[in-house]
């Protein structure tokens, strides 16, 4: 029997961020990972990610849809985004991710309110946003249209930092992103947000502010991920003092499972970027989310956040196929026809 590991402060976070002990890492996992089972038992819950459009009015130094990048951009129709819902209804996915760039139109907003409350009268399937920063009165139509969750990445919890990797101007202000978190909680949504690990100049002690601000904030889910150089952004240039994103992710997943307890945490694919079993690595250490694109085949290529991205060349049946051999090799299992909505939230609502 191995001592019950205990992240109860900042200093029992750096201690783990730090340590290279295979033995002591081995523990962490599999204390997050019981953790996590806990929960949820053998349980993984999928959201279908559709990524509907990579038309993004923002300039983010390290991101492949940004602004100035000349790349085809799309829009799904209704039709195509109802699809590829009732894709995720038929194999039980439960939930479905909207994704785009940041397009802040009312044009955009209307659409969106139309595809929203078409998906929930017709499949009621449970939604997550993920549309960027909005004001109060569009998040609050979104939630109205039946928008349940909304995920919006804080990127770094520190300002300096987050400066850094921004374009220096008011549509890039940290005050900004926070304030929209904020707004969603107060309209009732079940709020993630995360981080990018091995950023350039990112620091232990900045990852360890991370899950403080996490706490602080009270969020429901968590989406992080190793952050992967893109050759044509700004940011390429600048090397990232933390070596290993890839492995800092996992010790992350575990140590957000055993400080945060019961929020939901996803296992991006942009893991899959570093280790083809990535994502299977990162549900035996904390995570419990999967996040399975469902975009048409044809558009993927066009939604590349970050260079190699995995599944691109696939289609949403063989991902589907994919994930859950991915799933049997760890002895986990979907959460089939189930919402899998954050335990912290429903905890936190009682309150
Ligand atoms: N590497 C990894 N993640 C990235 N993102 C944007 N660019 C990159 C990159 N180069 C993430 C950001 C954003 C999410 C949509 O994608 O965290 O919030
Ligand atoms: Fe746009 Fe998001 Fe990329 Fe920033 S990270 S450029 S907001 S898609």
């Amino acid at each position: 029997m191995t001592k019950e590991i205990c992240i109860s402060n900042k200093k029992d976070i750096l201690y783990f961020l730090k340590t290279k002990s295979k033995k002591r890492i081995q523990n962490l996992f599999v204390e997050a990972n019981t953790l996590s089972e806990k929960y949820r038992k053998n349980k993984v819950h999928f959201r279908g990610l559709i990524e509907f459009s990579n038309v993004c009015e923002k300039n983010c130094l390290y991101c492949g849809l940004r602004r100035d990048l000349e790349i085809d951009r799309y829009t799904m129709t209704k039709e195509e985004i109802l699809n590829a819902a009732k894709f995720c209804l038929d194999n039980g996915y439960g939930s479905l991710v909207i994704q785009s760039g940041e397009i802040n139109t009312q044009k955009n907003l209307y659409f969106l309110v139309d595809v929203i409350s078409t998906i929930k009268k017709e499949y009621n399937l449970q939604m997550t946003l993920s549309l960027g920063e909005m004001s109060k009165t569009s998040l609050q139509k979104l939630f109205d249209a039946g928008g349940r969750r909304y995920l919006l990445r804080i990127e770094t919890s520190n300002e300096k930092l987050y400066k850094k990797l921004h374009p220096n101007d008011d549509k890039h202000l940290f005050q900004n992103r926070l304030n929209t978190l904020k707004n969603l909680k107060s309209i009732g949504y079940q709020v993630g947000t995360g981080i990018m690990i091995g950023l350039p100049y990112q620091t232990y002690n900045d990852l360890a502010n991370d899950l403080l601000f996490f706490k602080e904030l009270n969020i429901d889910m968590l989406g992080m991920g190793p952050y992967v150089p893109h050759p044509k952004t700004p940011l390429y240039k600048i090397k990232p003092k933390l070596k290993d994103a890839f492995n800092l992710s996992l010790k992350m997943y575990a140590l957000a499972r055993l400080f945060l307890k019961d929020v939901n945490i996803a296992a991006p694919t942009a893991l899959q970027v570093f280790d083809k079993k990535g994502r299977e690595k990162a549900l035996t250490s904390g995570a419990n989310i999967l996040m399975p694109i469902v975009t048409p085949t044809n558009l993927r290529k066009n939604y590349l956040i970050y260079p190699d991205k995995p599944c691109i060349e696939d289609t949403k049946e063989k991902c589907f196929n994919c994930l859950n051999a991915r799933l049997r090799s760890i002895n986990k299992e979907m959460g089939k026809n189930e919402f899998g909505d954050s335990i912290h939230y429903f905890k936190r609502q009682k309150k």
